[in-house]
C-alpha cells in the first residue's frame, strides 16, 4: 500500500506510540486486502464496548491505547453491557459495572462520543450518500451502505478505532464502487406484517458473501433497519441494493449470476421455525435500538392497556431517542424497563434469564449463542399483545 510522507512519519512513530500502532493496523489490513492507499473517513463507529464481549484483555488493550491516543474524526461507541444510569434496575452486579466503567473511561479519554448505540444514524451521526466512513457495528454498516448510500466495510472494533485515530481507512471492499454491484438477485413477493426481520434473516442465509439485489422490497425505514441487521447477522456481506418498484434505480445488473425468490410462505415457515417456547423470562424489543417512531407506535398501542406482568420486558433504545419522547417512555415504563446504552445481546442476560422472546431477526442469531438463551421470535405486535391486556 502506498503511504504519503505524513503517513510514513506516523508509521515510524513520530506522532507517538498509539498513532503508530493504529497506523500499523491499518497498513496490515490494507496489505491483506490489496488496498492501494488510505482514504479519509468522515466518521468512525467502534464496536467492542461491552465488558461481556471484550473481557479483561479488552480493557487492557483500551487502557494501554488510550494513554496517548485521540480520535481525529467524529467517532462513537456501540452499546455497552449495561445502562450507565439504570444498571442496578437491570440487576447488574457492581463488579461488572466497575469493569464496564473502565471501558467507558478509556473510550471517553480518547474522545469518542458516548452514544453507546448501534443506531448512530438515529442519534445525530447520519452519514450522507457517497461519504466514506469506518463503522464496525454490523447492523449500522449495512444500513449506512444500503439505505443511506454511505461507504464502509464492516470494520472490527480495533480497525474502526484505528481509523478514528488516524482519520483514514484502507481503500478496499465496499469503499470501491466496483464492489458495490449486486452479484445475485432475490425477488420478494410481499412481506407479511412484522416479518421484515425474518426476510433479512433468509436473505443473509441465501446471499452469503454475495451482494444481493432485492426486487420488490417495499419497507419503511424502520423495517430496513431490522431487515439489514438480520441480513448482516446471517450473511457475510454488509450491503444490499433494492428496488421497490417506485422509481428508476439505475442499479447495474450486469454481474448478476443467480436469481431466486422468497415468498410469504417462506417467511411464515421461518417464523414457525424460530417460534421457540410459549413462555418467557424476558421480552426484549429494540434490536437494533428503537427509533422515535417505534417508541411512539408502541406507546400508542399500549395506551389504555394494563401490564400482564408475566415476565420482564426490555425496550432498548439510544439516549437521544429516549430523551426525544418522554411521554411515550413514561407509558412504556409501566410495562417494562426502557434501557439506553445497552442491548439484550451484549448485556450479561445469561446471568439473569434463560428464555427470551424478541422481534429481532438479528437477535435470533445471537441470543442463543452470546446470550445463551432459548430464543423465540415474535412480531412486535404479538409481543405487545403478550405483555399487555
Ligand atoms: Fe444493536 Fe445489540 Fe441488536 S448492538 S443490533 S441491539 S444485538
Amino acid at each position: 500500500m502506498h503511504l504519503n510522507h505524513d503517513e510514513e512519519r506516523v508509521l515510524a512513530g513520530e506522532e507517538g506510540h498509539s498513532q503508530r500502532k493504529a497506523m500499523e493496523l491499518l497498513v496490515a489490513l490494507g496489505d491483506i486486502y490489496g488496498a492501494e492507499r488510505l482514504i479519509p473517513v468522515k466518521s468512525a463507529q467502534v464496536s467492542g464496548a461491552s465488558f461481556k464481549t471484550i473481557g479483561d484483555a479488552g480493557i487492557k488493550f483500551l487502557e494501554d491505547f488510550s494513554e496517548d491516543a485521540k480520535v481525529k474524526v467524529r467517532a462513537s461507541v456501540n452499546p455497552l453491557g449495561l445502562d450507565l444510569r439504570r444498571w442496578k434496575l437491570m440487576g447488574i452486579d457492581s463488579e461488572f459495572h466497575a469493569k464496564q466503567s473502565r471501558i467507558v473511561a478509556a473510550y471517553a479519554s480518547m474522545g469518542l462520543e458516548p452514544l453507546y448505540s448501534c443506531t448512530p444514524y438515529l442519534a445525530g451521526n447520519r452519514p450522507r450518500k457517497g461519504q466514506h466512513i469506518a463503522w464496525a457495528e454490523s447492523s449500522a454498516t449495512v444500513f449506512a451502505n444500503s439505505y443511506l448510500g454511505a461507504m464502509t466495510n464492516r470494520e472490527g472494533g480495533p480497525s474502526a478505532l484505528a481509523a478514528a485515530i488516524i482519520g483514514k481507512t484502507p481503500e478496499y471492499g465496499l469503499h470501491l464502487n466496483k464492489n458495490r454491484v449486486p452479484r445475485m438477485q432475490i425477488d420478494i413477493d410481499g412481506i407479511p406484517e412484522g416479518l421484515a426481520p425474518l426476510a433479512g434473516h433468509l436473505v443473509g442465509r441465501i446471499a452469503g458473501k454475495r451482494l444481493p439485489l432485492i426486487k420488490g422490497l417495499r419497507l419503511s425505514v424502520d423495517e430496513h433497519k431490522a431487515f439489514g441487521a438480520a441480513m448482516a447477522a446471517t450473511g457475510a456481506v454488509s450491503m444490499y441494493t433494492f428496488d421497490d418498484g417506485t422509481k428508476r434505480t439505475g442499479i447495474d445488473t450486469s454481474q448478476i449470476e443467480e436469481k431466486t425468490s422468497i415468498d410469504s410462505s417462506d417467511l411464515r415457515n421461518a417464523a414457525e421455525e424460530m417460534k421457540g417456547g410459549e413462555t418467557w423470562d424476558l421480552v426484549a424489543i429494540g434490536c437494533p435500538h428503537c427509533s422515535t417512531d417505534e417508541i411512539r407506535r408502541m406507546a400508542k398501542f399500549l395506551t389504555g392497556r394494563k401490564p400482564r406482568g408475566a415476565c420482564d420486558v426490555w425496550f432498548c433504545t439510544s439516549r437521544q431517542v429516549y430523551s426525544k419522547c418522554p411521554q411515550e417512555v413514561t407509558i412504556l415504563k409501566r410495562f417494562g424497563k426502557v434501557l439506553c446504552d445497552t442491548c439484550m445481546v451484549v448485556a450479561p442476560i445469561e446471568k439473569m434469564y434463560r428464555r427470551t422472546a424478541s422481534d429481532s431477526g438479528k437477535a435470533m442469531v445471537y441470543l442463543p449463542t452470546l446470550g445463551k438463551q432459548r430464543a423465540s421470535f415474535r412480531t412486535t405486535g404479538s409481543l405487545l399483545e403478550a405483555i399487555s391486556r
